[in-house]
């Protein structure tokens, strides 16, 4: 096995995922417990990862010395390979910072880049790697050679191929990085000898799990928290085929989701799963309690809280319930901060942070463990249509976190047809299906417009348009030109008070989807 040391990255459970997909099994540990973990395992690989600190800083993790000693090869990332070449004697500064997608040049042949397209390796075309750094490693340590170099940073992959140690500046974890998974795979296959196979993600074993959890816990109701997405439709399947009519499923009504939501939550369980949901309508409270609020941390904590008090209250009027289940997903929860390490904070996603500790029902969520992709997956493996499986993403704070500033119901309908009306276009055209997800901004600017003869000063619309495939990266789309200037012309054509429409084009890193 290969243990990760995890030095607070956003994308450290992406290396685990990575090689989980790879077939190897890993576990993610902390700097303080690597070495007892290192004596007890025997791993065949170690992997340090990225974070956010930086290694000349007083306060920065730091592992113990001893591992480059071992004799066990080790893949360094991002902060890791500033570590490895900091402890080793090399130099480390604050250099040329680099964020998002940057062409990296082979210049000298490493075991981890073996096998990778010829042309890449012998001329000076190079390919896509993703960056997240602002610092850069300026000295070497002694026997080390560099393998690969952008145009800005010299040292972005290095070796001693004698001690198997190798550094990379970026993260090939991230979808994004082309034949990152090939170079994850060379790692563990050339470096550190373990044989890979493919490892299926499998519905029966997550039910078998469920099950055990459920008969563990005491038995009893399980309600479900229902939005309609696939995550909490895929969560409630499996819980479903595990524990039968004693799934109650309960969609809140906020009035804060897409047109069609309650339609396609009712056809959801009642068709497909023949259980009844209890549809709560409650749009006027979750207004009510967000009047004045502008902050999105606030407007989260506020929706958050709400809707689990609907849910206490509802519980209670329900005998015998036990468990709260919930579609939460492995990306919530890194980047929630609820992973071990070091992680920055970035949002307190609802369904994860904003759950008080009053909560009076356990928590059941199936998915925890699981990316994205890999929840789109076992839900094709349930047989679920293709409407269910691929539809977009959506925020559990909804059009809250897209209107900046305060949430009325004039602007929600503006949100709600601009939203329409964009993702309308994009299925026409046949872009739809291509992304990951696309969505208006109302961004509380203001600006003039000539509507008619008459002047408008309206609101400015952000598109946010984006390809992505584990979420944790993501680059905006390159739509044809007269593609958004269809939903520019339509958007302010339609939709009352608003004067202009503009595109965001940046990416993630550094830019998070969501504008709050
Ligand atoms: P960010 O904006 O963090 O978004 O890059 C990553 C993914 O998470 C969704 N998102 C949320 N989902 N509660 C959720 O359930 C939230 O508070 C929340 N904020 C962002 C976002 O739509 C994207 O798919």
């Amino acid at each position: 096995m290969i243990i990760i040391i995890d030095f607070g990255s956003q994308t450290t459970h992406l290396i685990s995922r990575r090689l989980r997909q790879i077939g190897v099994e890993c576990i993610i540990v902390t700097p303080n417990e690597a070495i007892n973990e290192i004596n007890k395992y025997h791993p065949k690989g170690i992997i340090l990862s990225g974070g956010p600190a930086s290694v000349y800083e007083k306060n920065a993790p730091k592992v113990d010395k001893k591992i480059f000693s071992l004799n066990i090869p080790i893949l360094g990332i991002c902060y890791g390979l500033q570590l490895t070449a900091y402890l080793l004697g090399g130099k480390v500064i604050a250099g040329k910072k680099e964020y998002g997608p940057e062409t990296l040049i082979i210049v000298n042949q490493s075991p981890i880049f073996e096998g990778l397209p010829k042309n890449f390796t012998t001329s000076k075309r190079g390919f896509t790697v993703w960056m997240s750094h602002g610092d850069e490693v300026v000295k070497l340590p002694k026997n080390f050679t560099v393998s690969a170099s952008t145009e800005k940073v010299k040292y972005v992959a290095i070796f001693n191929e004698s001690q198997k140690i190798f550094g990379v500046q970026f993260h090939p974890e991230v979808f994004h990085t082309q034949y990152g998974t090939e170079i994850l795979k060379n790692f563990v296959e050339k470096v550190c000898h373990l044989k890979t196979k493919s490892q299926l993600l499998n519905p029966d074993k997550i039910i078998e799990k469920i099950k055990e959890e459920y008969k563990k816990n005491g038995g009893g109701k399980v309600i479900a928290a229902v939005s309609g997405g696939v995550d909490s439709t895929v969560a409630s399947f499996l819980t479903a085929k595990a524990i039968g009519k004693n799934l109650v499923p309960i969609y809140i009504d906020n009035g804060l989701m897409r047109y069609g939501t309650k339609e396609k939550v009712s056809f959801i369980f009642e068709k497909m799963l023949k259980i009844r949901p209890k549809i709560i309508s409650c749009e006027n409270l979750f207004l009510k309690k967000l009047k004045g609020i502008t902050d999105p941390e606030k407007k989260r904590k506020i929706i958050g809280g709400l809707y689990v008090d609907l849910f206490q209250k509802e519980a209670k009027k329900i005998n015998g319930a036990n468990f709260l289940l919930q579609g939460t997903i492995y990306s919530d929860v890194v980047e929630s901060g609820g992973s071990k390490g070091k992680s920055a904070v970035i949002k307190s996603h609802h369904n994860v942070g904003g759950l008080p500790k009053k909560l009076k029902l356990k928590l059941l969520e199936p998915l925890r463990e699981f990316y994205k992709d890999e929840v789109i997956e076992i839900g094709k493996k349930l047989g679920l249509p293709d409407e269910i499986v691929f539809n977009q993403p959506f925020p559990g704070p909804g059009y809250a976190i897209r209107i900046i500033g305060e949430v009325t119901k004039k602007r929600l309908e503006k949100i709600k047809l601009a939203d329409q009306i964009l993702n309308d276009i994009l299925k026409k055209e046949g872009f739809y299906e291509k992304i990951f997800q696309s969505f208006p901004v109302l961004t509380g600017i203001k600006s003039t417009a000539v509507k008619g003869d008459g002047r408008v000063y309206g609101e400015v619309v952000a598109i946010r348009i984006y390809e992505s495939v584990d979420i944790m990266s993501a680059s905006w789309a390159k739509l044809p030109y007269e593609v958004l200037d269809k939903i520019a012309k339509e958007i302010t054509q339609n939709v009352p008070d608003v004067s202009r429409v503009v595109y965001d084009i940046t990416t993630k890193p550094p830019a998070t989807m969501e504008w709050e």
